[in-house]
């Protein structure tokens, strides 16, 4: 019985243990159970990593041949011996689905743990079809198409292999000398919240598709108020400034369910932001609840040490992690020091597990676990990237982008075809100088020139450079300029500035139009022609003495692959101009920084048209006026149209209630025309002084020539509500003034009371 026994046991536990194997070998890891909560499949996972596997998991690095932090070159095979190791979670800069499968497969093929990349890269204005730059696109004030747009970038992008876009830059900005106001929505609060979360929405969609890619809110924060507009400078504003103009857009990005942030390079409060537990903690986590994870800028851990906040890259990485921060991107600290500073008992491996499952949960999140190939289909990358599709979506932005100024006489729609015109402008024929320096994977050379683009739509063009690439110009190419233009009936010549003058690193002290160029347009005004002045830059220029030379004015911003097609069908008259400034454009450039929603002073010069001004000892400058040259809001059509009648519904609100504004509204001009109707409060008297106007709503309509229409709007009491120097949300009975029109300068006024 024994024996039997002995044996029946035998063969018991070698059958248990057999199957105990088999169990634990089919048992999947709970990590890889696609039908387990994320969260679980996250805990599991970390109970399952190394701390060295963890701080791979935060560390980003640029992929192909570039020069680390220490200016060390580093091959692709340290970088994929990398992979292999665990050591990198994320690249930035890996291009197209060959070489990301590539990658992706060494990570969860041969990693210990598989798990994937998440490969980013800055998809400011399109991926290979390039759309206007961001500030170029929030004129047209159209949020479909800037859903739309984000929706082709992101498209592209994903067919390409990536997952994530840093982008939407969220940063307001009232300095044009800024070179990065290209990449945001300008300077108003409010319409860069609804531009900033239309680009989130388009870039996430559900965030479950094979378009659908991570979007990432930047810079964390208030970079846009760099000092002097120098890149990289210090950052010095007030808490009420932080709440009330430019913690908003973040807000609406992060309330859009923006799985990422991206820091910024400058101080807040004397603290580098990527150290900064004010604006990573207090505010990202605990005020606006963000549940996603934060990526540094390139190697602002690092730059801690140069702003002096940090000893090394040791205290930076520490000082980072212990701020809020998570993911290292390019300074490589967090792979050097991290699993010391556990060890060592400065940081615990919770506040690391803390960074490190917010990043596995959105690989996670994406399905990379399940499919990692799912971004790397190369008959998907061919079929969905820079299609005709994505050119005509890009094409109808571009239309939406440009910026009628001046039209005198209505020089401006050319109506026919076949007239004489003498085109003018070295960058009007150059595609080099069409894109910026966020062209990502966009070639110069797809872009269509505003000489091919009006050569389409017109059949007699004479075109001359008249200035040279660098701006100066020549007697020769004067001379040559002013025969073309006798030769012809009308003039049209493109000034500006390169593409390449806008993004990072491309602050200009000077943001006056080159002199050469300026040369240039006063001999062809000489001729008598009428001149059309086409303006390329990714900022607002000063334009006093060009405006004066022309008889129309338009800004083409820089438009990207549509450029040529699009200026064709504005000046031609096929699309009728309806962009709107979203930065006001300086008069001069000490007048900067101006902008449309100031404070008044205790001493205000009044507005423009005020039948009573003060007469001396009042906030002004003795050599040039008080507004700008062109207003916040500002655009000119084809056609005119005419406010009147503005109402509201009962001269006081109460607290709990609404108030209802209407006015009339006709489109009073010869061409059938959108228009931007803009509703703008003013809190007159408050415990904080309030701007003179702050924009709170807007209705962009197309109206048939002589088509009359009533345009209404709700007010809410959150449009009256404003923040504290501590961030509380107040709301304050008593005078308002609401304002109406077509922009923040030219409008109808009404008085009403909160109750
Ligand atoms: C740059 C930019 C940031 C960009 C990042 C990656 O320095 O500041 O906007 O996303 O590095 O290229």
């Amino acid at each position: 019985m024994f024996k039997i026994h002995k044996r029946i046991t035998l063969a018991t536990v070698l059958m248990l243990s057999t199957t105990s194997i088999a169990f634990s070998q089919t048992k999947k890891a709970v990590y890889l159970d696609k039908n387990a909560p994320i969260e679980t499949r996250v805990k599991d996972l970390l109970g399952r990593m190394t701390l060295e596997e963890k701080a791979g998991q935060l560390n980003q690095i640029n992929y192909g041949m570039f020069t680390g932090p220490d200016n060390k070159v580093d091959g692709e095979q340290k970088k994929l011996d990398l992979v292999r190791q665990g050591k990198i979670g994320s690249f930035l800069n890996t291009l197209g689905v060959v070489k990301i499968k590539k990658v992706q497969q060494i990570a969860v093929e041969q990693s210990r743990l598989k798990i994937p990349l998440l490969f980013g890269f800055d998809v400011i204005h399109g991926y290979r079809t390039l759309f206007p730059i961001p500030l170029a696109e929030a004129c047209s004030w159209d949020m479909e198409q800037v859903f739309q747009n984000s929706r082709i970038a992101a498209k592209e992008s994903a067919a390409s292999g990536l997952n994530w876009a840093f982008a939407p830059m969220c940063d307001v900005s009232n300095d044009p000398r800024w070179g990065r106001v290209m990449e945001g929505a300008g300077e108003d609060p409010y319409y860069g919240s609804v531009i900033a979360a239309a680009r989130v929405k388009g870039f996430q969609g559900n965030l479950d598709g094979v378009f659908d890619i991570l979007a990432c809110v930047k810079h964390f924060a208030v970079y846009g108020a760099v000092e002097a507009g120098r890149e990289y400078n210090n950052v010095d504003v007030s808490r009420v400034a932080f709440y009330n103009k430019y913690l908003p857009p973040y807000t609406a990005a992060i309330k859009s369910g923006a799985a990422t942030v991206m820091t910024s390079f400058n101080v807040f409060d004397g603290v580098p932001a990527s150290g900064n537990s004010f604006l990573l903690t207090d505010i990202l986590q605990n005020r606006l609840g963000f549940k996603g994870f934060v990526v540094s800028d390139w190697n602002a851990f690092a730059e801690m040490i140069a702003h002096g906040y940090a000893e090394d890259k040791k205290d930076a990485v520490y000082k980072a992690l212990k701020a809020g921060s998570m993911m290292d991107m390019e300074s490589r600290t967090a792979i050097a020091f991290l699993p010391e500073l556990v060890k060592e008992g400065k940081l615990t491996e919770a506040e690391v597990d803390k960074a490190v499952g917010a990043i596995l949960y959105y690989k996670f999140k994406l399905g990379l676990f399940e499919n990692p190939y799912k971004f790397l289909d190369e008959k998907r990358e061919k079929e969905n990237v820079f299609n005709a599709e994505n050119r005509k979506v890009a094409r109808e932005a571009a239309k939406k982008s440009i910026l009628l100024l001046k039209n005198n006489n209505e020089v401006l729609p050319l109506k026919n075809p076949n007239q004489k015109i003498a085109l003018i402008g070295f960058y009007a024929n150059s595609k080099p100088d069409m894109v910026d320096m966020w062209k990502a994977s966009a070639d110069a050379h797809d872009c269509l020139t505003i000489h091919e683009g009006l050569k389409k739509q017109f059949s007699n063009i004479t075109f001359v450079d008249g200035y040279k690439q660098d701006n100066s110009t020549s007697p020769e190419l004067i001379n040559q300029a002013v025969k073309n233009a006798e030769n012809a009936e009308v003039v049209i010549i493109n000034i500006g500035i390169t593409g390449n003058l806008s993004g990072e690193d491309k602050s200009l002290a000077d943001i006056a139009i080159a002199q050469g160029q300026v040369e240039l347009l006063k001999a062809l005004k000489k001729t008598g022609k009428p001149i059309i002045t086409l303006v390329s830059s990714g900022r607002p220029m000063i334009l006093n003495e060009v405006q004066g030379l022309s008889d129309a004015l338009v800004q083409c911003w820089v438009l990207g692959t549509e450029t040529g097609n699009a200026v064709a069908e504005v000046l031609s008259g096929k699309y009728n101009p309806s962009a709107k400034t979203v930065m006001s454009f300086p008069y001069s450039l000490g007048q900067i920084p101006v902008y449309y929603n100031h404070f008044n002073t205790g001493r205000p010069a009044g507005e423009p048209n005020a039948k009573e001004k003060p007469t001396d000892f009042y906030s002004r400058f003795h050599d040039i006026p008080n507004e700008p040259f062109y207003p916040f809001g500002y655009g000119l059509s084809y056609t005119t149209f005419n406010y009147s009648n503005l109402k509201t519904s009962a001269p006081v609100m109460d607290e709990k209630g609404s108030l209802s504004v209407s006015v009339d509204l006709q489109n009073s001009g010869k061409y059938d025309g959108e228009e931007v109707v803009q509703l703008y409060i003013q809190d007159v008297t408050a415990s904080i002084v309030r701007p003179v106007k702050e924009l709170k709503a807007f209705k962009k309509l197309l109206l048939k020539t002589g088509e009359k229409t009533t345009v209404e709007f709700k007010i809410t009491p959150n449009d009256l509500s404003f923040f504290d120097q501590n961030g509380n949300s107040i709301l304050e009975k008593g005078k308002f003034k609401v304002y109406v029109g077509g922009n923040s300068r030219d409008v109808l006024a009404a008085l009403f009371e909160l109750k």
